[in-house]
């Protein structure tokens, strides 16, 4: 049976600055999920809005340390992921979660265990065209599907299924920064009502490095 806690969703936003919810990234490798997800983390908490992201390759550290990349393994990964975010943002966090997530059943499932739990889901689908994912290459993965040291890489000989009604798209053309791009997710949260936008909320720029 369900066990009913004594705490009210409203105790915890009051407590965590807004209500928790689930910020999901997905979009093909290299295409900015892990950058912008960073970014969007930082400012949240530079706020003061308790944020934590779940990074795709950090999770398959620990807790999908055991699966792989076939289908069924990748669709497993987005559950568990999506279950880790859904408790964060219970516990009144902003979730965000950084996973190519290619397949769009898993996704939509990852939405409707949050809409049954009344917990915002928002899809921002990471729109970077394959052509600038191969160019960017930020872990050289294209260059090893390309040699044929990699099978199954998505997008390249493994599917990806666009989001079919994502809250947030970002493209390139409209958002050429990792900041702009950010900025951009901070906005829909605002807009949404899930972040009190307050100064501080823009997504910081780093300070030059020394040389
Ligand atoms: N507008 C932008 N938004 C995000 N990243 C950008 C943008 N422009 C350039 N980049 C660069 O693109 C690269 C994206 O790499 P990143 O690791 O964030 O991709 P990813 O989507 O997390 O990939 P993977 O699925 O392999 O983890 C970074 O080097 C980042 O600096
Ligand atoms: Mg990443």
């Amino acid at each position: 049976m369900w066990q009913e806690g004594l705490v009210l969703p409203a105790d915890r936003a009051a407590l965590f600055g807004g209500p928790g919810a689930t910020v999901w990234l997905t979009g093909l490798p290299g295409a900015g999920k892990s950058t912008v997800a960073r970014l969007v983390e930082r400012a949240l908490v530079t706020a003061g809005r308790p944020a934590f992201l779940l990074d795709g390759d950090n999770l398959r550290h620990g807790l999908n340390r055991d699966l792989g990349f076939s289908a069924e393994d990748r669709a497993e990964n987005v559950r568990r992921a999506g279950e880790a975010a859904l408790l964060l943002a219970e516990a009144g966090l902003v979730a965000l979660a950084a996973l190519v997530s290619p397949g769009a059943a898993a996704r939509e499932a990852v939405g409707a265990r949050h809409r049954e739990a009344g917990v915002p889901f928002l899809e921002v689908h990471v729109a970077t065209p394959l052509a600038t994912c191969r160019e960017r290459d930020p872990k050289g993965l294209y260059r090893r599907a390309a040699a044929g040291t990699l099978v199954g890489l998505t997008g390249v000989d493994d599917p990806y299924e666009p989001p079919r009604a994502p809250a947030l798209v970002l493209e390139p053309s409209r958002t050429p920064t990792p900041e702009s791009a950010a900025a951009a997710v901070l906005a829909l949260l605002g807009e949404r009502g899930l972040v009190r936008v307050a100064e501080g909320l823009a997504a910081r720029h780093d300070p030059p490095r020394p040389t």
